[in-house]
């Protein structure tokens, strides 16, 4: 690269100083490609793709660079197989296929202008046949349920629509399901069954464990169950807003609750209220602590709130004010772990629900990702399909991810919830008071880190 332009020279010195700049490197992209490097050009849009999937801009210099009029036909198109009742891909803003569209059989490559030969096709043409490819995607279908399955995944999936998800889409983690249908489920629907265990049944749950593993979703499964009954307060979401108000507002909301008996009340991420109160000193956070005492002991005294539950989540029950926790409050735990198997599987299911996938062994993949969180698997899919994406670029055939780029993804990612064991693990030996942390300590002797 003797006779590279100066400018060329210092926007490849700037894209290597700073690699996740992808308009930057489009840029120089662009400037490649106008003096004709193509194959450069390819490979930069390729790496911006890689930082930003799906970013149009990167995917249209890639086009150009491939020498392809973007809205060209069709390739010679092999004739996806019709899809069958897989429900119509909610195809992301991508616009259907080209409206006028040439003669199928006529395979004459639309003249393309300076097309290096062996990086001509078209991009848009190929991405679209493999996203209609439906195909054997997995190897076998453990879960084949006729019929209707497929159709409400979507929805149930769907992390803005509390009610769509039901605990039979929460995958595995049977354990915790019966603990949430003793505790809430049960009692709410049987007046009886609450009278009878109703002291017992008396303060409310908090589910702990490390970040990304489903305290939030199994919670909205949950209100799924319960319908209207089911009362949600994101608190590090509201406490900003409440500012001066938060007192009135937390017992709003348990006014609502008492209205609607039997009712769950949800606090998520706990943390945010219940920080140690040495540490909240000088915030108004230390009246929201109080408040929702009173409202607990309010509870747990009976006084008008029969059929009232509450519901509690953190990733870090170590920093939730004792005094939320002692008995009559939330005095019961429950531990949400990483995901099992089953749970894993209907978790890299789900990401893998709209990717062009072939033949993909999601057994072995379950087995390699133990203690990798809900979070972690996603990051797993993407992954994958970036390193499928780079390879169809590079040698200008589009080709499905396979089950070796999962695999090889799993094994460059380390489960993020080691660090959360790390400091649990601490915890749980040294200050595990009136056994607050035994499930914990008895999944560690379980894995033998302890
Ligand atoms: N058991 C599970 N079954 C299905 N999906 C799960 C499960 N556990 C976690 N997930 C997925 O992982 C994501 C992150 O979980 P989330 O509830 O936000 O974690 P947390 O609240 O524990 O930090 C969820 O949106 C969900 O898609
Ligand atoms: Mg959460």
């Amino acid at each position: 690269m003797a006779d590279e332009s100066p400018l060329i020279r210092s926007l490849r010195a700037a894209v290597a100083a700073a690699p996740g700049d992808v308009p930057l490197r489009l840029h120089f992209a662009e400037l490649l490609l106008a003096e004709g490097r193509n194959d450069e050009a390819v490979a930069e849009a390729a790496v911006a793709l890689q930082h930003a999937p799906g970013d149009a801009d990167a995917r249209a210099l890639m086009v150009r660079a491939m020498g392809m009029p973007p809205a060209s036909g069709p390739a010679p198109a092999p004739a996806p197989a019709p899809a069958p009742e897989v429900p119509a891909a909610p195809a992301p803003e991508v616009p259907a296929a080209p409206a006028p569209e040439p003669a199928p059989e006529v395979p004459a490559a639309p003249a393309a202008p300076v097309a290096p030969a062996s990086l001509s096709f078209d991009w848009d043409a190929a991405e679209q046949q493999v996203q209609d490819l439906v195909g054997p995607r997995f190897l076998d279908d453990p879960q084949a349920d006729g019929g209707e399955g497929t159709a409400g995944d979507a929805a149930a999936w769907d992390v803005d629509a509390p009610g769509a998800v039901r605990l039979a889409d929460v995958g595995g983690m049977e354990e915790v399901k019966e603990r949430l249908e003793a505790a809430f489920l049960a009692p709410m629907r049987n007046p009886e069954l609450r009278r009878l265990y109703g002291k017992s049944l008396r303060g409310g749950l908090l589910l702990y464990g490390p970040p990304g593993c489903g305290k939030t979703f199994i919670a909205r499964a949950v209100a799924g169950e319960l319908g209207a009954n089911f009362l949600t307060v994101s608190l590090s979401d509201v406490l900003d807003m409440w500012i001066g108000a938060s007192e009135k507002n937390i017992h709003d909301i348990f006014e609502t609750a008492r209205r609607q008996a039997p009712c769950v009340v949800f606090l998520d991420e706990l943390d945010a209220l219940g920080a140690k109160r040495s540490r909240t000193h000088h915030s108004g956070l230390r009246n929201v602590v109080n408040q929702l005492l009173t409202e607990l002991d309010g509870i747990a005294s009976g006084a008008g709130n029969e059929g009232v539950f509450v519901l509690a989540a953190t990733n870090v029950p170590w920093d939730v004010d004792i005094a939320l926790r002692r008995p009559g409050r939330l005095d019961r735990t429950l531990l949400v772990l990483p995901p099992d198997a089953a749970a894993r599987e209907s978790i890299l299911r789900y990401h893998l629900r709209e990717r062009p996938i072939e033949a993909v062994d999601l057994g072995k993949l379950v087995k390699a990702t133990e203690d990798f969180s809900g979070a972690d698997l996603a990051h797993v899919c993407e992954t994958a399909a970036e390193a499928a994406l780079l390879d169809s670029a590079r040698t200008g055939s589009v080709r499905l991810i396979t089950t070796k780029d999962l695999l090889g993804a799993a094994r460059q990612i380390k489960p993020s919830t080691e660090p959360w064991f790390a400091a649990a693990r601490n915890v749980a030996m040294f200050a595990n008071e009136g056994g607050l942390y035994d499930d914990l300590l008895a999944h560690l002797k379980r894995k033998r880190k302890l």
